[in-house]
């Protein structure tokens, strides 16, 4: 091969090297390029092969013609890969850019279910007054439900009517008195402690009634207690709860766990609220646990929640309570 066609082939090699470097789009396919032209076996040394045939006068010329399009080509491929890198960073800022501008995702906040701030309410205000909260079972026996309770098995209220039997003479416990048992069966006197908690009672649901409702129970049994004391904590309650000093009224009632038995009323903006039920433990419910009702004597109450909800908040129907309407439940 002759200088000139070696001259010719280096530039030849040049110009469609550089086209190639200048169209290349990603960094993967530089490489190959490289390899391609100024590689052990590329294009470049292969024309160079060529030069042995050419004069030792002819021979710097070529070598220095190959070192310019080496170096060109060097350069064009260095630039190239720093102009990919450049752009293949912007591209990732540009895909991971935030725009900070935009609406975030909206996360609706929690609150308390007015049953649940009602009831923790009552139970601050009995806590105060020195009593510690005791837990019983939903599911309960007909012992701890009627009959340690006094409630003799001819009772109205145990009718199939008013309560949810279950198998193997279970039943879902109808109040929270249950919890009185429980509780004076593990514990010796002096007791001062609230129960509240869920009930179920087969009432036909309608404004006023629901099948499930809720109540907190008050049992004290010390030495020497008497109806005085237990006309006084209620009329504390009352006071805390409704925060003014209103009248309040022991009616004259009937519960077989207490004797005697009241049902208390307060009047509240003009109107009379049965609020709870009440009276001093009955000796047969003391001896049901192993107390000595010659030395012991006790007050008990049961206070509805969902009345103390529903007379605070003015809420006209009790199933607004548990249908989970959040344009009811976002006013709390
Ligand atoms: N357990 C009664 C009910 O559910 C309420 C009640 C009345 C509870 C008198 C008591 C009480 O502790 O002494 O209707």
């Amino acid at each position: 091969m002759s200088l000139n066609e070696i001259e010719t082939q280096l530039k030849a090699l040049q110009k469609t090297a550089t086209d190639a470097i200048a169209s290349v789009e990603s960094l993967d396919n530089l490489e190959p390029l490289r390899v391609k032209y100024l590689g052990k076996k590329g294009e470049l040394s292969q024309i160079l092969r060529g030069m042995g045939k050419l004069s030792p006068e002819d021979r710097p010329r070529i070598g220095a013609l190959a070192n310019e399009v080496k170096e060109d080509l060097q350069n064009r491929l260095e630039m190239a890969k720093s102009h990919l890198e450049t752009a293949a960073i912007a591209a990732q800022i540009e895909a991971e850019t935030l725009d900070v501008t935009m609406p975030g995702s909206y996360r609706a906040l929690g609150r308390q279910h007015p049953l649940n701030s009602t009831r923790d309410r009552m139970i601050d205000i009995f806590v105060g007054l020195g009593y510690t909260v005791a837990e019983g079972l939903e599911m309960e026996t007909d012992y701890y439900n009627f009959e340690a309770l006094n409630t003799p098995a001819d009772h109205p209220a145990r009718d199939m009517q008013d309560t949810f039997y279950l198998p193997n003479n279970n039943l879902l416990r109808t109040h929270t008195s249950s919890v009185q048992i429980r509780y004076m069966e593990n514990h010796e006197p002096p007791v001062r402690v609230i129960a509240p908690g869920r009930v179920y009672r087969r009432d036909t649901v309608d404004a006023t009634h629901s099948a499930v409702f809720h109540q907190v129970e008050l049992l004290a049994v010390d030495k020497n207690l008497t109806f005085t004391d237990l006309k006084g904590t209620i009329k504390e309650f009352l006071n805390q709860m409704f925060g003014e000093d209103l009248p309040v009224k022991f009616r004259a009632s009937y519960f077989p766990f207490t004797e005697p038995s009241a049902e208390v009323d307060v009047q509240w903006q003009g109107k009379w609220l049965e609020v709870a039920g009440c009276g001093m433990v009955d000796p047969n419910v003391l001896k049901a646990v192993g107390y000595d009702p010659e030395v012991y004597t006790g007050f008990a109450a049961g206070f509805g929640v969902e009345r103390f909800t529903m007379v605070q908040h003015k809420i006209d129907d009790i199933r607004r309570l548990y249908n989970s309407d959040l344009r009811f439940l976002q006013q709390f």
